[in-house]
């Protein structure tokens, strides 16, 4: 894809299974990618792929400074943010008060304060692109998920409006929106729900036109796609990666 090569790129969520598949795919398109996650890096996931790694809680104002700061010395001015961290809670009307306020702060204000520090930098360099990730919840109600949903919302809000903010700078803003992914945390979740895996493959195929989960080697291809200069008339809008999740 055109324009990637030695582009500066951070991806938040990514020791996550989507944020990890897109660190690989844009290594592989020649930039330079860093790594944050709120977990340690045990598995030396980033040193496999030459990426580096920053450990940070990104709905923590000083902590995102901080390692702003120590991403522009040690490496540079960033061109392109990638937002996939997300933290989920499955909550309906019951949702707490506590519940709203750790699942807003992350999504939304994690994603916020991510852009907000890396907007800095990309003035530096006269443009860039930020890709924010929602979802297929972005866009429709799906029951006992209110908590997750609104904040996925949200970022679709928050993207059209720093499409306008960020024009100016030369600076796209885009959401991705995944339909469902055959990821670790869907293995997990139904093993944790004593879910029978097939069984719920199947079910989760089946709500999608091209009758199957997504892959996130899928996901990362459009998340690249979004960051290249071969999206370079795209901003303020959602793509969907979604089999046709919506189309019905
Ligand atoms: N997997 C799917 O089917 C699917 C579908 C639609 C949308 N999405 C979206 O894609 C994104 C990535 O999903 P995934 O399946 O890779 O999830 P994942 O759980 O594998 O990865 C999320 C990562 O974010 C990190 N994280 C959580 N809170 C953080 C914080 N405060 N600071 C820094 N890092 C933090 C986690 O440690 C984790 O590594 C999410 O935004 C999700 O909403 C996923």
């Amino acid at each position: 894809m055109r324009g990637l090569k030695n582009k500066i790129v951070v991806i938040t969520g990514g020791l996550g299974d989507l944020g990890y598949a897109t660190a690989i795919r844009l290594k592989e398109e020649g930039c330079t990618v860093v790594l944050l996650d709120l977990q340690p890096d045990t598995g030396n996931k980033a040193t496999a792929i030459g990426a580096r790694f920053l450990q940070a809680d990104i709905s923590d104002e000083d902590a995102v400074a901080s390692i702003s700061a120590s991403i522009e010395k040690e490496v540079g001015p960033v061109h392109i943010l990638v937002n996939t961290a997300a933290y989920f809670i499955f909550k309906g009307i019951e949702a707490t008060a506590e519940e709203w306020q750790k699942i807003n702060a992350v999504n939304i204000g994690g994603t916020s304060l991510m852009a907000k520090y890396m907007v800095l930098q990309m003035k530096k360099n006269g443009g860039g692109s930020i890709i924010n990730f929602s979802s297929v919840s972005g866009f429709v109600g799906q029951a006992n998920f209110a908590t997750y949903n609104a904040t996925k919302f949200a970022i679709r809000g928050l993207t059209k409006c720093w499409a306008q903010d960020l024009a100016p700078f030369n600076i796209r803003v885009n959401t991705l929106c995944p339909g469902y992914i055959y990821t670790k945390a869907f293995v997990d979740s139904c093993n944790k729900l004593e879910l029978d895996i097939e069984e719920e493959n199947k079910r989760a195929s089946a709500m999608h036109l091209l009758n199957r989960q997504g892959r996130p080697e899928e996901v990362a291809a459009a998340a690249a796609f979004l960051a290249s200069d071969d999206a370079s008339f795209i901003t303020g809008s959602d793509l969907l990666v979604d089999g046709g999740y919506l189309a019905k």
